[in-house]
């Protein structure tokens, strides 16, 4: 049995604490049951993507969905870190392709605002080994990724300008997402005079800290076709671990367990050129450094040679494959366990070909890439997109 998104929905993402955790989740589910046409009171299924934390509901499930309309549904919170969106996803798609349900919803909530800057990144660095790596190192998440990128440049020579290009793009496309919570267009020298928050990351190189939600309703073959003409078909999913520790990976040039659920999906989906098969990709830029390691892991450039892709800025559209016309989670925000399903909501918009003149990809393939990482490579999903079912 296949399944197809039939329907999305997402808040603007930002900093948005007028609004509580459930009334954020109820606008995109609201959102995504207009978009598909389907009543709430069909849907047999509900998996909601929150890590929390930060929030005042510790147990946000059933506030959320009571709030949203949708009890007496079954589902579950669902926590993969900063993939929470995309386990999600993965629990709405097995939901449906077992048979349990024709369908499902995901949600993604996140309200991180609701602390402040020291104590989210406490929380967040507490992503990986806590008693380790968080507790004896003080290892946070600007630091781990700082850890990538200086081991990235010591091999392969890129440079800080190479990185700032990656920041450069992703806010040059959320200056046209009208979602995302930054709308204006930097330069490489506005990301070089930024701050330092952990060499040789500064400020621009950083997703923000970020409040929003993001929905998708799942559907069945059986039934997909009689809500809408164009079913944004799953074609393939792959989803990987890896292990908590730093010091465990075999190398910080790579994250192993997205390079594990690429090889998983590009083989369901029977993906051999990555870049001659998808229209564009959405990849999880946490931090510029990630956005390089991810066109590696999901086999845009040969190893050592992402950095290249930006510098010769590849991923534009026109280039050899756009990435990030959403504004990526740099520009467009990083409300974690939300994010996964902003990149569903994108996926599916541009396939349909329904987003803002200038950062609409020209669609000849039909077929979508994303790829959400969650801590630094604990969790990775990475999900093929379809215009033609499978
Ligand atoms: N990119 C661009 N601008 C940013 C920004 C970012 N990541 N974060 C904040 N800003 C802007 C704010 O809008 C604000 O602008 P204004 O003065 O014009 O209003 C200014 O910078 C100061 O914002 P502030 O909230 O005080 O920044 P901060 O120092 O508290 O936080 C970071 C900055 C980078 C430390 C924080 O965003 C962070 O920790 N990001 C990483 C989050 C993370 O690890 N996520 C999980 C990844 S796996």
């Amino acid at each position: 049995m296949d399944a197809a998104v039939i329907g999305v929905g997402m808040t603007k993402f930002g900093r948005e604490l007028e609004k509580q955790l459930p009334e954020l989740a109820a606008e995109a589910v609201e959102l995504a049951l207009e978009d598909a046409g389907v009543d709430r009171r069909d849907i047999g299924y509900v998996a909601l993507a929150n890590v929390g934390g930060w929030s005042a509901e510790f147990f946000p499930y059933p506030i959320a969905a009571e709030y949203a309309g949708l009890i007496p549904k079954g589902g579950m919170r669902i926590e993969a870190a900063c993939a929470s969106g995309s386990a999600a996803l993965h629990a709405a798609v097995m939901a449906v392709t077992s048979g349990y349900t024709d369908l499902a919803l995901a949600i993604g909530v996140e309200r991180m605002n609701e602390l402040t800057t020291p104590q989210v990144v406490e929380l967040l660095g507490r992503g990986g080994n806590f008693f380790w790596e968080f507790e004896n190192f003080g290892l946070t998440f600007p630091a781990y990724y700082a850890l990538f990128a200086t081991a990235y440049m010591q091999e392969y020579g890129a440079t800080e300008e190479d990185l700032a290009k990656i920041a450069v793009k992703n806010h040059y496309y959320g200056s046209m997402n009208p979602k995302a919570q930054f709308q204006k267009k930097i330069t490489v020298d506005d990301v070089l005079n930024s701050r330092y928050v952990a060499w040789p990351l500064k400020l621009y190189d950083c997703s923000p800290i970020t409040d929003g939600a993001a929905a998708a309703i799942v559907a069945s073959e059986k039934i997909a076709s009689k809500f809408t003409d164009t079913p944004i078909w799953i074609k393939a999913q792959g989803a990987a671990s890896g292990t908590a520790n730093l010091t465990m990976r075999k190398s910080l040039l790579s994250l192993e367990s997205a390079v594990e659920a690429a090889k998983q999906a590009y083989a369901k989906a029977g993906v051999e050129n990555p870049v001659k098969e998808f229209d564009f990709a959405l990849v999880h830029d946490c931090f510029t450094i990630a956005e390089i390691l991810a066109y590696e892991d999901l086999g845009f450039a040969k190893r050592g040679e992402g950095y290249k892709l930006a510098r010769e800025e590849q991923t534009y559209i026109g280039g050899v494959i756009p990435v990030n016309l959403d504004g990526g989670l740099k520009a467009k925000g990083h409300p974690i366990g939300a994010s996964g399903l902003g990149m569903v909501h994108e996926a599916v918009k541009q396939l349909r070909q329904e987003v803002e003149k200038g950062r609409q990809a020209p669609i000849r393939r039909g077929q979508a890439l994303i790829h959400n990482i969650g801590g630094t490579g604990h969790f990775a999903y990475v999900t093929v997109l379809s215009l033609e079912k499978p």
